[in-house]
């Protein structure tokens, strides 16, 4: 595909000498200012003159194919190029006709690990609504990834381990008669863990025998470690549900748990670089030399290690299994100041390429409007019930507009979960966000039922015509009105734009760029009557249509949303 950015820098290389002149092209906010432009103040001291003689100047050497940038313009300092939007048509046409489904993928990833660490959720506690954030952010970062080539490896860093599994080894004891844990288990179980908090508050004798289910599960010790597993099974059974309506998948399952016996390591080696420090019992790593003024705790009082500790741990052993180039968490930045200390200690445990790889995609809260949710749990919610009564409503929705519909059940699924999935994904990922469900499944906003049912439009022109006109046979110049020239360039950007969301770790990017494609494909629709008279025209729009089905569906399975054929 024609790299029209790459097109102009080469050519204004050739007239200033500048090497890295493509970084100093920028993409002008305002349209009627060109495609592409140069700010010449930038090079005003380099050059020694003023910007608009630049300009100028460049301007009259510039040697451009007409058919390549049809227009230049000096303005203010800078230099505008106006890219011929026929070639931008010509251009997103062929690359479509050539990769199909593969448009916009690359291989720019080739060779390269990448470790995605999302969901994570702690076994007997409730998946809430934070988890679904990171569950999905995680699920799409990990799509993106692969469609530029990367070879990426999905971690689920389960929360199965800890102190508290002492405690509920205890209440398990004493109240396994009580609770029938074959159904609605996870409650339960966290009905049992308040209930034992509790009562160690009170009790110390009770408390003790809690510390020490702890120190035997940690030796290995058989009737433990039984009904450890067993939480860990009944939450698995859950969590695995919700993560079956989402279709999200893991590579490892590789939780806290899994690094129990790994901590030694950590440890030996944070003495022999002489960092381990004695601090009121425990023994830390003081960060204050890295303007971190809490240090990280390695071990505690009693000996027993704790969360950070499997966390360098982690560090180490996907440092060396995956030699990775990038190891991304998707984590709420509730945890900021832990992932700051974790990643400052790794200094001292991995190489440094692996320390720089290291990265926390933090993400902001997710609350409900009060009053509308039917379950609520404090502020944690049952996430399957949200993901079904999601279903529900866009059944109630369909039922309403499309009664005659097939597969409604399949279609209902699709535009639910894929409006919770956009709802989460449309916001960058540090902003709080509200989940609303009238903003959510609402067919004309800015959501994911509209680009569901953009895309549906795109199908059934399709679908009358029958057959997609090959590339060869089109004539572009039948393209050529403002509608189509727009839709052509929304659909150009692709490529960027799939590179930026990486590159931010934003897929937002990707769900916001979406929606411009789905309106610019509404305008097009609207303004020119694709299935017509003269055939040349009707394969052009077709082809046109064609381009933006792939896209949008493309674009859709990179969120982790499914496209329903009809709605
Ligand atoms: N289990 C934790 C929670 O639910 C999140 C784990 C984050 N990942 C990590 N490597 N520490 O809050």
């Amino acid at each position: 595909m024609l790299d029209f950015k790459n097109i102009i820098a080469d050519e204004v290389k050739k007239v200033t000498n500048i090497e890295n002149i493509y970084d100093y092209i920028e993409v002008p906010a305002n349209k009627e200012m060109g495609d592409f432009s140069l700010p010449c103040f930038k090079l005003a001291k380099e050059m020694k003159k003023a910007p608009q003689m630049i300009a100028t100047e460049i301007n009259d050497k510039l040697n451009i194919s007409k058919e390549i940038v049809s227009e230049t313009k000096v303005i203010n300092g800078y230099l505008n190029f106006y890219v011929n939007p026929m070639a931008i048509v010509k251009t997103v046409l062929d690359e479509i006709d050539v990769k199909k489904e593969e448009y916009g993928s690359s291989n720019i990833g080739k060779g390269k690990n990448i470790v995605v660490e999302y969901s994570s959720p702690n076994i007997a506690k409730p998946f809430h609504i934070g988890h679904l954030r990171t569950t999905l952010i995680g699920n799409s970062l990990y799509r993106i990834y692969k469609f530029l080539g990367y070879n990426t490896i999905g971690i689920n860093h389960l929360g199965d381990y800890g102190t508290q599994f002492g405690k509920m080894i205890e209440a398990y004891n004493m109240w396994k008669d009580e609770y029938d844990l074959s159904t609605d288990p996870i409650n339960k179980m966290m009905d049992m863990y308040v209930r034992i908090n509790d009562l160690c508050k009170k009790d110390d004798a009770i408390l003790e025998k809690c510390r020490e289910n702890f120190r035997l599960l940690e030796a290995g010790d058989k009737y433990c470690t039984d009904i450890w597993n067993k939480f860990k099974e009944l939450s698995m059974v859950e969590f695995n549900r919700i993560y079956d309506i989402l279709d999200v998948k893991f590579d490892s399952y590789n939780g806290e748990a899994f690094y129990a016996n790994k901590m030694n390591e950590v440890v030996e080696k944070l003495e022999s670089k002489g960092v381990l420090k004695e601090s009121e019992g425990a023994r830390i790593v003081d960060l204050s030399d890295v303007g971190i003024e809490t240090p990280c705790i390695i071990q505690k009082t009693n000996g027993s290690s704790i969360y950070a500790t499997r966390d360098l741990a982690a560090i180490m052993y996907r440092a060396k299994t995956y030699d990775f180039d990038k190891c991304l968490y998707v984590v709420a930045y509730e945890q900021n100041l832990h992932f700051k200390q974790i990643f400052a200690v790794a200094k001292y445990l991995v190489d440094e390429k692996y320390v720089n790889g290291l990265k926390h995609v933090s993400y902001g809260m997710v609350s409900l409007p009060s009053g509308k949710m039917s379950t609520r749990l404090g502020n944690v919610v049952k996430i399957e019930e949200l993901l079904n009564e999601t279903i529900e409503k866009a059944k109630e929705i369909i039922e309403e507009k499309n009664p005659e519909l097939e597969d409604k059940e399949d279609v209902a699924k699709k535009v639910g979960i894929g409006a919770i999935i956009f709802n989460t994904l449309s916001t960058s990922n540090i902003k709080d966000q509200i989940f609303d469900w009238n903003i959510a499944l609402n067919f004309n906003g800015e959501t994911g039922p509209y680009l569901q049912y953009m895309y549906v439009r795109t199908n059934s022109v399709l679908e009358k015509v029958g057959k997609i006109p090959n590339a060869s046979e089109i004539d572009i110049n039948a393209l050529n009105d403002d509608a189509s020239i727009n839709l052509a360039k929304e659909l150009y950007k692709f490529n960027s734009i799939v590179k930026q969301s990486a590159d931010k770790n934003e897929p937002y990017i990707i769900s916001k760029y979406l929606i411009d494609v789905a309106k610019a494909f509404s305008i097009f629709y609207n303004e020119n009557k694709i299935i017509c008279e003269d055939k040349k025209l009707q394969n052009a729009r077709v082809y046109l249509t064609y381009c933006a089905n792939i896209i949008l569906k493309t674009g859709a399975s990179l969120l982790g949303i499914q496209m329903p054929n009809k709605m």
